[in-house]
């Protein structure tokens, strides 16, 4: 579907509008209340970009397994994770204890502490590229990390990354155009290739000035590619022969796609890789791991740096003991395959039964997406044929355009909230405490959602 020109949009969006915001505001006057507050103290009173919705978001106080409360005390059924970081759900009894008893103990030793070592570890157990780790605060910084090592281990520059992936905030990987606040000086340290393009990937690394290639190894637009493992698996031999410093970006992936990721569920190991999110059991964290050769750069011994210079690596928060406590115990849940399994499962439930409902009431659109992640793309062109309504990666591309419609999106949004189910910005992710009725629950809530968007012309029909 082409997207709504701007008068469209514009009465599309007092549609939805009219469509929900009178319910929802009566039946959430607590966070509209925070939410007046909070605009006075942050930009826009939210303090993450996703979490920014129209007329205001939830403001929530407690979770629980798949739950979490708001100031009203209304119910969801969170599919916002953690930001995808709780794949075993909120406050899991066992990281929750972990947690509590390092509390008792202290909350920042300032020194090495034994919980770091059992962490890092445990990466090394689980991912397959991790022969060794450090950690950091976030994937952000993971990320930074990550280029900087490879910068500093191939001495050169350039940084080669695929449209529309996402890395963090920081300078390093932000996508080649620039934006506000971004020197113009920082544009020509990075390319930007279409992901799926290894032709495009030879022509780059060709003349081996590239440092590293990073790819977000979840990326959503990555699902639509025809064979995601060959194109991985094209990035380590064109990286391996040119010299280049492969780097999965796997702050999504990690613990997610399997065990050990991405690089276990495609079989193709990088040189590095980022990892945050499950990494610290639902707590602040990040890590790179990879070639020892090239994480050892970080070392005081130049020769474990192989004669480069050493990198610098402060970091208030590194390896923090609380972070640990969380991310020993919950990697040794989530080493277990039954974790990604069941999680996939009820993501893999939760596009069938949205993909049926958008059938029957004859909507365009598609739910899609790789393992425990579901993206909803309504408005696209193609309803997804009958035998492909099982199949784990459908996509549309013209259907992922669609759902950026910002009075799509609204109406989707509060349609779902006023249900009780909380998406993140039209995607779901999964953990093990979804349950089967709370995945019949959400299709429910999305067909009466879709229903009335229908009903009031919001959405075509196909
Ligand atoms: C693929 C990817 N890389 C990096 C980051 C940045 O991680 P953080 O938010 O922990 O800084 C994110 C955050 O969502 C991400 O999805």
């Amino acid at each position: 579907m082409v997207l709504r020109r701007e008068t469209e949009q514009q009465q599309a969006a007092a549609v939805a509008e009219q469509l929900y915001d009178a319910a929802y505001i009566a039946a959430h006057p607590g966070s509209l209340e925070h939410f007046e507050t909070a605009k006075e103290k942050f930009p826009s009173g939210v303090t993450h970009d996703g979490r920014f919705a129209e007329p205001f978001n939830i403001v929530a106080t407690r979770a629980s397994g798949a739950y979490k409360w708001d100031v009203d005390d209304n119910r969801y059924i969170d599919y916002v994770t953690g930001h995808g970081s709780l794949i075993l759900g909120h406050n899991h009894p066992q990281v929750i204890d972990a947690v509590a008893e390092q509390l008792q103990k202290g909350t920042h030793l300032g020194a090495n502490h034994p919980l770091e070592l059992a962490w890092a570890e445990k990466v090394v157990e689980i991912v397959p590229s991790a022969e060794v780790v450090r950690f950091h605060s976030s994937g952000t910084e993971a990320v930074m990390m990550a280029v900087r090592m490879a910068r500093n281990y191939t001495g050169r520059t350039t940084l080669v990354q695929f449209a529309g992936h996402f890395h963090g905030w920081g300078d390093t990987a932000f996508g080649g155009a620039g934006g506000p606040g971004l020197p113009a000086a920082l544009r020509g340290l990075t390319a930007v290739l279409p992901c799926g393009d290894l032709d495009a990937v030879e022509a780059a690394l060709e003349d081996e000035t590239a440092a590293a290639v990073i790819i977000e190894t979840s990326h959503p637009d990555f699902f639509t590619l025809p064979d995601p493992a060959a194109f991985m698996q094209g990035l380590r031999d064109i990286t391996e022969r040119t010299g280049t410093v492969l780097i999965f970006d796997e702050v999504v992936s990690g613990f997610r796609w399997a065990p050990g990721g991405a690089q276990e569920y495609y079989g193709v190991t990088p040189d590095l890789t980022t990892l945050a999110k499950i990494l610290a059991g639902g707590l602040p964290g990040g890590a790179v791991a990879g070639r020892a050769d090239i994480v050892n750069t970080l070392s005081f011994d130049p020769q474990a740096r192989g004669g480069r210079a050493k990198i610098l690596h402060p970091g208030t928060f590194n390896a923090n003991p609380l972070s640990a406590a969380a991310g020993v115990t919950c990697l040794e849940l989530v080493a277990d395959p039954a974790v990604q399994e069941k999680a996939t499962a009820a993501a893999a439930a939760l596009r069938v039964g949205i993909n049926r409902v958008l059938r029957d009431l004859e909507i365009p659109g598609c739910a899609y997406g790789a393992v425990s992640m579901v993206r909803i793309a309504l408005g696209g062109e193609d309803l997804p044929p009958e035998e492909d309504l099982l199949r784990p990666l459908p996509g549309s591309p013209d259907g992922r355009e669609a759902t950026d419609d910002p009075a799509l999106r609204r109406a989707l949004n509060l349609g779902m909230l006023m249900g009780g189910v909380q998406l993140f910005n039209a995607r779901a992710i999964t953990s093990i405490a979804h349950s089967d009725e709370d995945i019949a629950h959400t299709v429910a809530t999305f067909a009466e959602t879709a229903e009335k968007m229908k009903g009031v012309g919001l959405l075509p029909a196909s």
